[in-house]
């Protein structure tokens, strides 16, 4: 038998990868992060260190954090009293919540996605889906298929990458997008700190900032080229992507599982390491273009914690409001691991739209995203913005 010499070539789309649509979703309990400082004391049984929450309630100040939602309730610590421990064996129980929870709040978020696209699910052709937690087999990918009736979408699954891995979704679905005509990506990031929740302890500093800092969250998102106008909306054109680990990062920020739970490591170096990076990622993702001003840009930045931002914003010589969303999106919900950046431009195009701006990234054109978490690992994502006058936005026509 002759095999034609193209067999398995795709047919490449004409147009670069678009985001068209965005969702996203919190789970129901929700703390202040005033009220936490108590609560976190009270529910490990540690009301008595008291020099251990005077430094838990510093670094609460400092994170700039007003309220955190999570899936770990009074209840179900209660009802298992290990995971509020610092190192009693957990995970069993962890492992069972998070199966179900990682899936179930994909599937409100992906729902509010599929929503606000207006299309037949079925036209869904791959599903990328990233969670720090909950590792199954079949996973969390093939859950939320199940869920949403997508027997035939062709999935991929990153388990275990945390907080840059925002911007590999995106990396990932261009790529697919631009080298399968037609494909519609639905692309998922569902996070849930339950795995790294445990008591306060003077040796796991790093573990009191994740638990200080860390929230729940998901977010989803339809990405494909070619948007048929008529009945596509487009929201942002991603445009060119890189990845970059920092030299002499090795270890900076990293986790460990254990019968425990999942244990950070994070190093003081973790701000200055980025800011003195950054430009190497910024000029890489854009080149050949060199650019002199930062603030002709919008701007859509992992948080990792408030220091991070701060340091990112004197290197590049960003103007306070530059990052209003991102700080916007680091109050209201913490740090939501990989789907904080897909947070934050949900509230840019809302914003955009409601202050009647010319685009989706704040009346300007061209915008950078930056993943960054475990290692140091930085995504770079170029985007492009789109006229606000095209869009249509959940109950906002
Ligand atoms: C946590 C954070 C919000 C605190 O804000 P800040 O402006 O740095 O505040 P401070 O410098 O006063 O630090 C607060 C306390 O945390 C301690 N601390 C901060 N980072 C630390 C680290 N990586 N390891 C151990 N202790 C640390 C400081 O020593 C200080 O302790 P002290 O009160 O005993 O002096 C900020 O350091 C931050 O955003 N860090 C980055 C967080 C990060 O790496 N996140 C990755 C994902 S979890």
């Amino acid at each position: 038998m002759a095999f034609p010499e193209n067999l398995g070539r795709r047919k490449p789309a004409q147009r670069l990868a678009t985001i068209l649509s965005i969702g996203k979703a919190t789970p129901a309990h929700c703390i202040s992060q005033t009220d936490y400082l108590d609560y976190y004391f009270r529910v490990t049984k540690n009301k008595h260190m008291t020099q251990l929450k005077e430094k838990f309630k510093h670094i609460c100040e400092k994170s700039m954090i007003s309220k955190r939602h999570f899936v770990l309730t009074e209840e179900i610590i209660n009802k298992n009293p290990n995971i509020s421990t610092y190192s009693s064996p957990s995970i069993d129980i962890r492992q069972q919540i998070l199966a179900a929870e990682v899936p179930k709040l994909a599937m409100e978020a992906a729902s509010k996605a599929i929503q606000e696209w207006r299309q037949p699910k079925s036209q869904i052709t791959h599903l990328i889906f990233s969670a720090v937690s909950g590792k199954e087999m079949p996973g969390a990918d093939y859950r939320l298929a199940k869920l949403l009736g997508l027997p035939s979408v062709k999935r991929v699954m990153m388990y275990f990458q945390g907080c840059f891995a925002g911007g590999t979704i995106l990396r990932i679905a261009k790529d697919i997008a631009e080298n399968n005509a037609g494909a519609r990506v639905l692309v998922l990031s569902s996070d849930i700190t339950l795995p790294t929740f445990r008591a306060p302890n003077e040796h796991g500093i790093p573990s009191l900032i994740s638990n200080a800092i860390m929230g729940d969250g998901a977010a989803a998102m339809i990405i494909g080229a070619d948007p048929n106008v008529l009945k596509e909306r487009p929201l942002f054109q991603i445009v060119a992507s890189t990845e970059n680990i920092i030299p002499d990062s090795e270890g900076a920020i990293k986790g460990h599982m254990h019968e425990a739970g999942l244990s950070i490591h994070l190093s003081r170096d973790v701000p200055k390491l980025i800011a003195n990076n950054i430009d190497k990622c910024l000029a890489e993702a854009l080149s050949p273009i060199s650019i002199n001003d930062w603030n002709s840009f919008f701007w859509i930045v992992h948080p990792l914690g408030n220091a991070v931002l701060d340091q990112i914003e004197i290197k590049l010589g960003l103007k306070k409001e530059k990052l209003i969303e991102t700080r916007h999106v680091l109050r209201e919900f913490g740090n939501v691991s990989s789907a904080t950046v897909f947070f934050i431009l949900d509230e840019m195009r809302r914003r955009s739209m409601e202050v009647g701006k010319a685009t989706t990234g704040e009346g300007l054109q061209w915008g950078i995203l930056f993943g960054l978490g475990a290692s140091i690992t930085v995504e770079t994502v170029v985007l492009r913005s789109f006229p606000t006058n095209t869009q249509l936005i959940q109950g906002k026509e």
